[in-house]
């Protein structure tokens, strides 16, 4: 038997968040969004949470399970000691029990505008990669934007209008590609008030994320590159 303790808080109908007991046999190699699921379907059709690709793809169903932020889908209910904690992803304003509007945090993601920029003098056809250049890309291309590394963020948490770990990870995704043309104005816009030197290298988003990538790692080349090199 396993007890779930999940957040449950509707803004429209209740004063204060409570935490939820929901206590069910699971079967072996069942994941949190099964048990999640499994509640939905057969206890309580109240209870709201995300979900979409149910492998670890979509990033729909980052929560805060046991006390770190992990992808529901991905986190098998044994390995976990019971009772296990659910709480929506920190730093943005809840709809419903594990949903939470992620408009602040895609909001940041578009400023860095996550897109190549045409060069000045575009190729005819199109652009052409080196397997050398494009290795130069390869650590930071996985992001599945699912939040945990947002949630994880004590700086997101004071600071609404810092980019974040997700949205910077991103920013050197584009500086390091050898097709983009806006190198110099990228770096320069990551150096803003709200951008790079904001992180304290606290280290939580490379912690969490699901996809084992190292949003310090990427913050602290872009502060390299800011200071000592010359576009
Ligand atoms: S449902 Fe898509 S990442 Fe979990």
């Amino acid at each position: 038997m396993v007890e779930f303790r999940i957040f449950r808080f509707d803004p429209e109908k209740n004063k204060e968040p409570e935490f939820k007991p929901y206590q069910f046999e699971p079967f072996k190699g069942m994941t949190i969004l099964e048990g999640l699921y499994h509640i939905l379907e057969n206890m309580d059709s109240s209870l709201a949470f995300r979900s979409s690709c149910r492998e670890a793809v979509c990033g729909s169903c980052a929560m805060h399970i046991n006390g770190v932020y992990r992808l529901a889908c991905k986190t098998q209910i044994q390995i976990l000691k019971s009772p296990i904690t659910i709480r929506p992803l920190s730093h943005l304003p809840i709809i419903k029990d594990l949903v939470v509007d992620l408009n602040p945090f895609f909001d940041r993601f578009r400023e860095i505008k996550p897109y190549l920029i045409p060069k000045e003098n575009p190729p005819e056809k199109e652009y052409l990669q080196s397997v050398e250049d494009r290795e130069k890309i390869d650590d930071w291309l996985d992001c599945i934007l699912c939040g945990a590394c947002y949630g994880s963020c004590p700086v997101c948490a004071q600071d609404p209008k810092y980019l974040g770990p997700h949205a910077l990870l991103k920013a050197l995704r584009f500086v390091d590609d050898s097709r983009d043309g806006a190198t110099r104005e990228r770096v320069a816009f990551v150096t803003q008030n709200s951008g790079i030197f904001r992180c304290h290298t606290i280290f939580n988003c490379r912690e969490v994320c699901p996809k084992d990538l190292d949003p310090t790692k990427a913050i602290a080349k872009l502060k390299w590159k800011s200071v000592f090199k010359k576009f």
